[in-house]
């Protein structure tokens, strides 16, 4: 049994990226591990947001996560704000980041470039991600291939903090799917498939309905020439087809194909696949939609059983870094060495 832990930003409205990297992970990864998942909404506050929306889209990304088979008797769901040890702990390793490492974030560097208006938070943003990691002790992070760089500056905090105060946290590892665990835009297939691009029919939406899906797919770019092969450098649209079939099927995307002749019959399958993939998510949405009483109670729970292990992760680390306990006498006072 291993201790998962991973996230998603509010947007409200999940992708096939999302599914396909992430969330379909999180859902076997549940099943006879200890698995912690949130919605992190202090991560949105990085960027532009409307606080208006902000909690009714938390909120539904939480509805969406249980659509897509999150179980809350399998595994804990909650919201990061509602644990106040993220924000603490993100501080504690803030004093052991250094500014290089984070200057290298590539999510950094493209959202921001040059700008000296860009917000701190942005740039702090992967310190945060660690300590939500970090909190829960998690061995395996199941994320979507764009999260790599985040998980490796997760893995250097820990082992840079357990060395300078002793062991505290265990280093986590990243898992990635080995199919779709980069789902590229339809319409511009060397982009990755997301929330915030401004192209519509580039995006399968998790709820999409199947007229929406069989349109998108139907319309998806394609590359000159009509041969049907996985080649994501040369061919990267087919090849993004190829994976989202394969990945819906289990097949892989190289063996798939061989079965095709024109790129008319691939869009076909692979729009008739990915229907039936989030067939069931689309129906247990409307189902969980009618009764958000429920909802609010998965995260009620969630948040309890979260703040247990965050609580006494938080108060490992910040006895390890030399603070002094709450209620507690000040201990004599030591040689320091050198
Ligand atoms: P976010 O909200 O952008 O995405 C959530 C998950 O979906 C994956 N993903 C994709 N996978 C394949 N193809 C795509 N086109 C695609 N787009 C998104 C992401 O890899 C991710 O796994 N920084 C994180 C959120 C986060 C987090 C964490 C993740 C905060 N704290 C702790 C893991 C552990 C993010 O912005 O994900």
């Amino acid at each position: 049994m291993a201790r998962l832990l991973s996230g998603i930003q509010p947007s409200g409205d999940l992708h096939l990226g999302n599914y396909l990297g992430a969330i379909r992970g999180w859902v076997a990864g549940q099943r006879g591990n200890d698995a912690y998942y949130c919605v992190v909404d202090l991560h949105a506050l990085s960027g532009d947001y409307d606080p208006h929306q902000l909690a009714r889209r938390t909120f539904d990304t939480a509805l969406n996560l249980l659509a897509a088979g999150l179980d809350p008797d399998e595994c804990t769901l909650f919201v990061q704000s509602h644990v106040g040890e993220h924000s603490r702990l993100a501080w504690l390793l803030e004093c052991v980041a250094n500014l290089g490492e984070l200057r290298r974030m590539t999510q950094f560097k493209d959202k921001a470039g040059e700008s000296e208006s860009a917000r701190v938070g942005l740039f702090t943003y992967p310190v945060l991600q660690a300590a939500d990691i970090l909190l829960y002790d998690a061995e395996l992070v199941p994320v979507g291939d764009d999260q790599r760089q985040h998980l490796e500056l997760t893995r250097d905090l820990a082992q840079r903090f357990n060395h300078r105060y002793g062991p505290t946290f265990v280093v986590p590892e990243a898992s990635v799917p080995e199919v779709a665990a980069r789902v590229m835009d339809l319409q511009a297939p060397t982009r990755k498939m997301s929330k915030s691009v401004s192209s519509p029919l580039g995006t399968i939406g998790m709820l999409d309905s199947p007229a929406e899906i069989d349109r998108k797919v139907r319309k998806a770019v394609t590359d000159t020439g009509g041969e049907v092969r996985y080649d994501p450098d040369a061919k990267p649209g087919v090849s993004n087809l190829l994976e989202l079939l394969a990945a819906a099927t289990g097949a892989s995307p190289a063996s798939l194909a061989g079965s095709f002749t024109s790129y008319g019959q691939l869009k076909a399958q692979t729009s008739e696949a990915l229907v039936e993939l989030l067939r069931p998510v689309r129906e247990r949405y409307v189902e969980l939609a009618a009764d958000p009483a429920q909802v609010t109670a998965v995260l009620v729970a969630g948040a309890e059983r979260a703040s247990q292990v965050a609580g006494a992760t938080f108060e490992r680390a910040s006895m390890a870094a030399g603070l002094l306990a709450p209620g507690s006498e000040p201990p004599r006072a030591q040689e320091t060495a050198g």
